[in-house]
């Protein structure tokens, strides 16, 4: 179905829940700094998520795990500096918000106030419902993440397909309720079967963004450095590449090496 499309000068956590009422689909794509954050905001991507998988993406750890909150405000902070459209969500990175919900909220506020960031995301369900309200009773908007959540893959043992069984889907159902009703703004499913995503999606009325949650979802997300495709080891199901820039990037510079040798880089034209 083609929906005739509003103008957003700004995304705001209600132009969100807007396009979920009028049917438009939402997009949401991962930045870490300020280059590619410029050209993911001028694309117009309505949500700009500075995710921990910058541990991965940017830091080539194995997990979510060890990106500190300091490395994550910084992160951050460069993104909002390009940023004039989109919505800038921040992931809270693993520790910085599960133990205590007095540890969460001092995490959110220096977020917030360090990178001018617009909203966080934590992981999690019914475990994590009270550091959610205190981070929302200080009016820092929150956005859920349930499914597979990286930040517990030590738990889960591998990155496959989660809440394929009645009771964890049961649960995860319970959960975006219970996000829904503490007041977060959004939720994200990671890599859960197309159809418990979709009774999801209609059973809220938040937004609920998908990455590899299938269609019936009110939006998608991916890692932009995927979507290009300067990552090239990684290839799930759900991913669609729209580039092969691992390739083309690699050539440009194979290019590059090969002038320099042949003292061919810098011309006459290219000299002072
Ligand atoms: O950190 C991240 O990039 C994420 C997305 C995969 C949703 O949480």
């Amino acid at each position: 179905m083609s929906v005739a499309k509003k103008e957003y000068k700004r995304i705001t956590v209600k132009s969100l829940v807007e396009m979920k009422k009028n049917g438009e689909k939402i997009s949401m794509l991962t930045s870490y700094d300020y280059s590619m954050a410029k050209i993911v905001d001028a694309a117009n991507v309505d949500i700009i998520l500075v995710g921990d998988s910058a541990s991965n993406v940017m830091a080539g750890h194995e997990t979510t795990l060890p990106i500190t909150l300091d490395q994550m405000i910084y992160h951050a902070s460069s993104v909002i500096r390009a940023v004039k459209r989109a919505l800038v969500v921040v992931d809270i990175p693993f520790g910085s918000y599960q133990s205590d919900p007095k540890e969460a909220l001092r995490s959110a506020i220096r977020i917030m106030k360090e990178s001018g960031a617009h909203a966080v995301k934590v992981e999690g369900g019914i475990e994590i419902k009270e550091p959610i309200k205190r981070i929302l009773n200080a009016g820092i908007p929150v956005m859920g993440h349930l499914g597979l959540t990286p930040q517990s893959i030590y738990k889960f043992g591998t990155y496959t397909v989660r809440a394929k069984e009645e009771q964890e889907a049961e649960k995860l159902k319970q959960d975006a309720k219970m996000l829904e009703k503490s007041g977060c703004f959004g939720i994200v499913l990671e890599k859960i079967p197309a159809e418990l995503a979709k009774e999801v999606a209609e059973s809220v009325s938040i937004p609920v963004i998908g990455i590899g949650a299938g269609n019936g979802v009110d939006g998608q997300v991916l890692v932009v450095h995927d979507l290009l495709g300067m990552t090239h080891e990684f290839n799930p199901r759900f991913l669609r590449r729209y580039m092969n820039l691992y390739e083309e990037m690699g050539n440009a510079i194979s290019s590059y090496v090969a002038d320099v040798k042949s003292s061919d880089f810098p011309s006459d034209e290219e000299q002072y």
